[in-house]
């Protein structure tokens, strides 16, 4: 299972966002919905190995994570509303401690990052990590920020975490995820 999780630091905890203002009102939810889409989507098909994690810090009702499952996932198309149009639902469904699920893959629950590395290991993408290409084996789980930094706290809470960097420039998170399945595609097929 490849897993990949995004921690969205202004990114709305309510379904009442508007579709057509995902950058601005939603709390730049276009950025996680773009990582959503790249964890899972292929040409023409849909990774069923992989889980994507969102860890939503925004207003009015912060920590939430939203859990997608590509095994079980239906509905989602290549696009940006799509995804945002999941999450809106899994945002307007009451939650407490426990995954519950608000569409079939979709799930949600109240907690945040220190809950989610308690459950799973996660290896730090981070520009400053070690080589990618050096690592062996790669983790199978990996942790992201949005567009913003970590801030001190998160950072105090992912020291601990092997740092991998997919290259010496900055990308998009979005980017930075396809650089990693393609590493691990790469890898299961025998490529290298
Ligand atoms: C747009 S970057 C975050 C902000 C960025 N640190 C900055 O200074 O503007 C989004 C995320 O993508 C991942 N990322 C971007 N470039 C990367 C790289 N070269 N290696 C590993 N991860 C990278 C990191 O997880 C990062 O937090």
């Amino acid at each position: 299972m490849r897993r990949f999780a995004i921690v969205g630091h202004r990114a709305r905890t309510s379904g009442d966002f508007s579709l057509n203002d995902l950058p601005g009102g939603a709390g730049r939810m276009d950025v996680l919905c773009r990582c959503v889409n790249t964890a899972f989507f292929l040409s023409h098909d849909l990774r069923k190995d992989v889980e994507c994690y969102l860890v939503l810090l925004g207003d009015p009702a912060p920590p939430k994570t939203v859990r997608f499952s590509g095994v079980h996932l239906r509905s989602l198309n290549p696009d940006e509303r799509s995804a945002a149009a999941l999450l809106k639902k899994a945002l307007a469904l009451p939650c407490g401690d426990e995954f519950r699920e608000s569409s079939p893959g979709v799930a949600v629950r109240q907690g945040g990052l220190a809950r989610l590395i308690e459950d799973m290991p996660l290896a730090l993408l981070h520009e400053e990590g070690d080589d990618l290409r050096n690592v062996h084996p790669l983790p199978s789980g990996y942790l992201l920020s949005d567009h913003l930094n970590f801030t001190p706290e998160e950072e105090a809470v992912v020291q601990d975490m092997p740092r991998i960097s997919v290259g010496p420039v900055s990308l998009h998170a979005d980017h930075a995820i396809t650089v990693v399945q393609n590493e691990l595609d790469r890898r299961q097929h025998g490529w290298n």
